[in-house]
């Protein structure tokens, strides 16, 4: 194992990518990027990551925004409640730690939001402490260099895996962590055949060897996502329309458009609005657990009715935190009446 560690890191000195957030090891840096970058591809992240530190330079100022403010900057990302714990996280690092981001993975690991994966990126790239980061890249790569047939989603394999890379890492944590990850990303992908000719490891990757780098990870059947019916509705005042906040559940305090669960018919929609009402757009939204399907209906209403906040379609995009789910409504408005 010891070659392919120096094979490892010689490999990323030459090919890491030059991204924004390894400018420096600034502990705030490296933090946002690993944080954005789960369940998030790089090439998405990089325009997230530059727009969030030119409104927020510092913890200080994480520290300060409003939530509303902060879940506009991470529209469009998915999984809101990482933006919340940043501010929390923020918060207890300006209280406890006087600005300071803390100096090691048990003080890191105590933060909101951080878990080993993270708190193991950060102390090993920016204070060089001998601890692994495992992700599913890492996983997947060790898997098939060793040739072991193993369940990915199973938190044993990636115990063990922690372990085993543990017993080789190199003074370069920091580095030999983003190497892996890095090879996994770029080289030993997840979907379609792993680019093996070009891969540092070749000579060392027992799946390779015996012609199954492409059986490992064994795929294990996904379960099937709970379907849930929305009807949205597109109420419309003059050049205004209705969107309300969210106040619990899936999207917390992200803004939409009044909606209720089930599909209800014209008839119903009328008889809770006006008779004024037509079939707009039908959309599908994935989650991790649940699958959304959702029809709208364009509604003209004779007043502002009070529960719903009423706003231009600029002001709700310039705005306001429209998760990706239901976004394809407000495009519609937009394409429907351009301003
Ligand atoms: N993916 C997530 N974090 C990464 C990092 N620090 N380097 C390379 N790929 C990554
Ligand atoms: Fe992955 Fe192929 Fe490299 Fe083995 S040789 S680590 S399967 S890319």
């Amino acid at each position: 194992m010891k070659n392919v560690v120096e094979l490892l890191l010689n490999w990323y000195q030459e090919n890491k990518r030059d991204l924004p957030w390894r400018k420096d090891k600034d502990p705030y840096h490296i933090w946002i990027s690993e944080i954005m970058l789960q369940q998030t591809r790089i090439e998405a992240v990089i325009t997230y990551y530059e727009r969030f530190m030119k409104r927020l330079p510092s913890i200080q100022d994480l520290s300060l925004i409003s939530e509303d403010e902060l879940l506009k900057l991470w529209e469009g990302l998915g999984y809101y409640s990482r933006a919340r714990n940043l501010k929390k996280a923020a918060s207890i690092i300006m209280e406890q730690y006087s600005g300071t981001f803390p100096n090691t993975f048990q003080k890191i690991i105590t933060l909101p939001g951080i878990g080993e994966y993270t708190a193991g990126a950060i102390s090993s790239i920016c204070f060089k402490e001998k601890e692994v980061s495992v992700d599913g890249n890492v996983m997947r790569v060790y898997l098939r260099v060793e040739d072991k047939d193993l369940d990915i989603n199973d938190l044993k394999t990636k115990k063990m895996i922690g372990e085993k890379i543990k017993k080789i890492l190199p003074k370069e944590s920091g580095d030999f962590n983003q190497a892996i990850m890095e090879l996994g990303e770029t080289i030993c992908i997840p979907n379609g055949t792993p680019k093996c000719n070009i891969c540092p490891l070749i000579n060392h990757c027992k799946a390779k060897k015996n012609h199954r780098e492409s059986c490992i990870p064994r795929k294990t059947k996904k379960k099937e996502k709970e379907e849930e019916f929305y009807t949205v509705f597109l109420l419309k005042y003059k050049d205004f329309f209705a969107i309300q906040k969210r106040e619990n559940g899936l999207l917390t305090n992200m803004w939409e458009f009044p909606n209720k669960k089930g599909k209800l018919s014209k008839k119903e929609i009328e008889e809770i609005f006006s008779k004024n009402c037509e079939k707009a757009i039908s959309s599908t939204h994935i989650f991790t657990h649940k699958k959304w399907i959702m029809d709208s209906y364009l509604i003209e209403v004779k007043n502002q009715l009070e529960e719903y906040t009423w706003l231009s379609l600029n002001e709700i995009e310039q705005s306001y935190a429209i998760p990706t789910a239901f976004k394809p409504f407000l495009n519609y408005l937009k394409i429907k009446y351009p301003q």
